[in-house]
């Protein structure tokens, strides 16, 4: 029997039962085969191609230069490790904003060409119609809001959303109308926690937090803030559970070292 029969995929339904269950669901992010398949192994339950890809891979600022094209490309590589969990994969900015019909054909070219589950879109009443157009065509789609990256240059920075009461309010609103387009599960991000509490305890779908509090049903980090690879980035929501640039810093400092000093290759390391 192959591997893939003996294991049971995550689906939209699993995280549905999950929820009802209230069994927290864990979410990450991953861009390439390598960390997919290390992520994946250990038991995530969905694995988020994220737009962030356009920060942590790229070392671009934000994440609104990343294309469609780019987005495939990293959504191509997590497949092929994805044994168990959901991959959902980010619309880029600018491949659905323009309207429904655009929004549908980026998200069929990512279902096509990746073979991803789903895909995640930013936003809230003005996304609606393009949410509904995509699950019409069977795509299952994960919406996106609190602080929402691909407006950053509309909220002038990454503070907290949601803390007045008219933003908070809107946020209620949207989060039932992305709920009622047909919307499988939503992420809020940094937002308050009890606001994030009301909006996870009126949806019947899953609600994953991002620096949205304990209250959620379940959370998502994005991987190289987690793992330390990123340590420029320390929101107060973060939690890191290595520190892998400091590791591999001193790891590739010892290789240099035992290069130059001749110590490497040794006898049983030649041929
Ligand atoms: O792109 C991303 O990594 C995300 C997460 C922060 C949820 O959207």
């Amino acid at each position: 029997m192959s591997v893939n029969k003996e294991v049971k995929r995550v689906t939209t339904h699993t995280l549905a039962k999950m929820k009802q269950a209230g069994e927290k669901i864990s979410m990450l992010t991953a861009y390439d085969f390598s960390f997919a398949r290390i992520i994946d192994s250990a038991g995530i339950d969905v694995l988020l191609v994220g737009d962030s890809a356009s920060n942590v891979m790229a070392g671009h600022e934000t994440t609104l230069p990343i294309t469609l094209d780019q987005m495939i490309y990293h959504a191509q590589s997590v497949i092929r490790a994805a044994k168990r969990c959901l991959v959902v994969v980010d619309l880029p900015f600018g491949s659905y904003q323009s309207n429904s019909e655009i929004a549908l054909a980026s998200a069929v070219r990512i279902m096509k060409e990746t073979g991803a589950h789903a895909v995640k879109l930013e936003g809230g009443e003005e996304v609606t119609e393009s949410i509904k157009k995509i699950t019409s065509a069977g795509i299952p789609v994960m919406g996106h809001l609190g602080l929402t990256p691909q407006s950053i240059y509309q909220f002038g920075t990454y503070a907290v959303r949601a803390k007045e009461e008219t933003e908070a309010a809107k946020l209620l609103k949207d989060v039932e109308l992305v709920q009622q387009a047909g919307a499988f599960a939503l992420v809020l991000e940094k937002i308050p926690a009890a606001l994030a509490q009301q909006a996870t305890e009126k949806l019947q779908i899953p609600v994953i937090g991002i620096g949205a509090g304990p209250h959620c049903d379940g959370q998502v980090l994005v991987m190289h803030d987690m793992l330390g690879i990123n340590t420029e980035f320390k929101p107060k929501f973060l939690r890191q559970y290595l520190n892998i640039f400091e590791q591999a810093t001193k790891a590739v400092q010892q290789y240099i070292w035992d290069v130059k000093s001749g110590d490497f290759p040794n006898e049983q390391e030649q041929y």
